[in-house]
């Protein structure tokens, strides 16, 4: 997972604009754009998603350098299904294969793997990597990986909805009682903060049924690269771009006011 320092075309490390102090706790990323990557370059689109791999453990190793807490990424929609059966297993079996070959150094590093999402459909041995490596990983306190795997917003939102009018209908808790705490307990999510910086790379500008309550104030970054070009560099642009965002959380006050004004960090 090494990798050298980031350059940028002005042979200036832009990592060193970087506000230390201002670093976002909790960063969500949508990895968008294998498949268009890869048929750009005449290949099977399972090229772009391998690919995609040793982009996130850069990433991933990036978040930690800058002090991150929270990574939380957008593995596998509940809408990936109904993409060719091919891709789906190709995916599965990626999944299994990459935490099979990196769980040794995710806990050597120190951090805490937890998936989000319905394991339900996916294959016994999947589930029991995932779980081994979910109890390994469970002390670990550099960064916390959420990985989204058959994950989806609505669903996540409706589950809750669900449990919360089942416990009202027993009698453990008053309709009156449900507000956003109580919410926001019963999320996947629960005892994480929310967000503050969303990346989407591919130039897309959607959401896509990620983390919908979750990212309700999180500021919203998009690249024009290809998740397989991401790389720190992109990662500190959009922390750079993030650090000049004016959070106002719906109010006036001007929490911060520092600004990248110059074209070496614009996307
Ligand atoms: C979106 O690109 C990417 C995915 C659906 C898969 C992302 C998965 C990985 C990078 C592997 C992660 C592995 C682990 C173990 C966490 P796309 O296929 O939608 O690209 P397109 O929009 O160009 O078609």
């Amino acid at each position: 997972m090494s990798f050298g320092k980031i350059i940028d075309k002005k042979n200036n490390d832009l990592s060193k604009r970087i506000d230390k102090q201002r670093v976002p706790e909790h960063v969500a990323i949508i990895m968008d754009g294998n498949g268009r990557w890869a048929t750009k370059k005449g290949l099977p689109r399972t090229f772009g998603h391998n690919k995609g791999v040793s982009v996130l453990k850069e990433i991933i190793k990036a978040s930690k350098k800058l002090s991150c807490k929270v990574l939380t990424v957008y593995a596998f929609s509940t809408e990936n299904w109904s993409r060719p059966t091919q891709e789906v297993d190709y995916l599965i079996n990626l999944f299994s294969e990459v935490l099979r070959n990196e769980i040794k150094e995710i806990h050597q590093e120190s951090i805490k793997i937890k998936f989000i999402g319905d394991l339900t459909p996916f294959p016994e041995n999947l589930k029991k990597i995932i779980y081994n490596s979910e109890s390994l990983t469970k002390n670990n306190e550099s960064l916390l990986l959420n990985v989204c795997v058959n994950y989806g917003g609505r669903q996540e939102i409706v589950k809750v909805a669900k449990r919360l009018a089942l416990k009202s209908s027993i009698g453990e808790i008053k309709p009156s009682e449900v507000n956003e705490e109580l919410f926001n307990s019963e999320l996947l999510t629960k005892g994480i903060n929310d967000p503050e910086l969303l990346i989407r790379t591919s130039g897309e500008k959607r959401i896509s049924n990620f983390l919908l309550w979750q990212l309700a104030y999180s500021e919203i970054y998009i690249s024009d690269v290809l998740w397989p070009d991401f790389n720190e560099f992109e990662f500190h642009k959009a922390i750079i771009d993030y650090q000049s965002r004016n959070r106002r959380f719906g109010g006036i006050e001007s929490l911060q006011d520092e600004s990248c004004n110059d074209s070496s960090c614009s996307s």
